[in-house]
């Protein structure tokens, strides 16, 4: 018997229910005015296997604890195994001590899940891909990229593409893009100076009079889109958009990317955000049934 509950950013709990068929259940889950998490599971959930689903976006910090508390509590009320269905993954771009004495937080949270009691996770386009290094428990990665180069085909114009990955990390991603449309792809390089400020050292000399798809897992502060706009241009692309699994839109990250004259931008509803016009609920659903 399987039973999935939506948490506080578990929308997507919804339409896989409605694919996998496996029965929608519920948590009911409240903010107290001292800033403590209720959290109360009204069903019998023994012997069942729970799906439990959250993104973590904006307030990542509170909504671990909330997981936490729903991992822990479902076990204890004996169900059988607790899955994780986590589409966007927070701390996912810190998985090691960069600065001494730094929190390596990614491990920190790999490590309390499965102590609460986590038996398996799926994600989607996690930042790393290491996770035996990291996770405890068996970890189901799904990509969106073949679904956002769909979008992009059938609304961006794109006469002559040309895909960008934004960085190292998103070369695994931009493969993909560049696959399903048929397209070559390079990578930018650049340089972090702090969470909100990069600065993008070098664009692909390929770009000149292309049609330009920034391709990234994470568009946050929109530090990197908005660099990349600029250097793209400087450099002679033709038009320019952007695609990302996980469109977190921090402030201000939005109007700054229009700002600096993207075309078109697309995201998931890993997170929800107005230029969520992809959704990863189909994905996630056959992952399941095919496991
Ligand atoms: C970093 O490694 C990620 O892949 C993204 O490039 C990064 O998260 C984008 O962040 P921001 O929008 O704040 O520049």
């Amino acid at each position: 018997m399987k039973v999935i509950v939506p948490a506080s950013q578990g929308i997507l709990a919804y339409p896989i229910s409605r694919k996998t068929g496996i029965q929608l259940g519920y948590a009911e889950l409240e903010k107290l005015p001292d800033g403590e998490k209720y959290v109360r599971i009204p069903e019998n959930v023994e012997g069942k296997q729970v799906y439990i689903v959250n993104s973590f976006a904006h307030i990542p910090d509170e909504l671990i604890i909330e997981t936490l508390f729903l991992i822990d509590t479902f076990k204890e009320l004996g169900a059988e195994k607790v899955i994780g269905i986590f589409p966007y993954f927070p701390y996912s771009r810190l998985m090691r001590r960069f600065i001494r004495g730094e929190a390596a937080k990614l491990k920190s949270i790999a490590k309390l899940f499965k102590v609460a009691g986590l038996d398996k996770m799926y994600v989607v386009d996690f930042h790393q891909r290491n996770f035996d290094e990291i996770f405890d428990f068996e970890v189901v990665d799904i990509t969106a990229m073949h679904l956002l180069a769909e979008y992009a085909r059938e609304n961006f114009e794109l006469k002559s593409p040309f895909v960008v990955g934004a960085d190292e990390v998103a070369e695994y991603w931009a493969e993909i893009v560049a696959n399903e449309l048929d397209s070559e792809y390079a990578l930018m390089r650049k340089i972090r100076i702090d969470a909100e400020n990069v600065i993008v050292d070098s664009v692909p000399e390929e770009v000149v009079n292309k049609d330009v798809i920034i391709v990234d897992d994470i568009i946050s502060t929109g530090g990197t889109v908005v660099q990349a706009v600029k250097a793209l241009k400087a450099a002679g692309a033709r038009r320019i958009y952007a695609a990302c699994t996980h469109p977190a839109l921090s402030n201000e990250a939005l109007k700054m990317i229009y700002h600096a004259g993207i075309d078109g931008i697309v995201g998931t509803d890993t997170v929800l955000s107005p230029i969520s016009h992809v959704s990863v609920a189909d994905l996630i659903s056959d992952s399941i049934l095919q496991s």
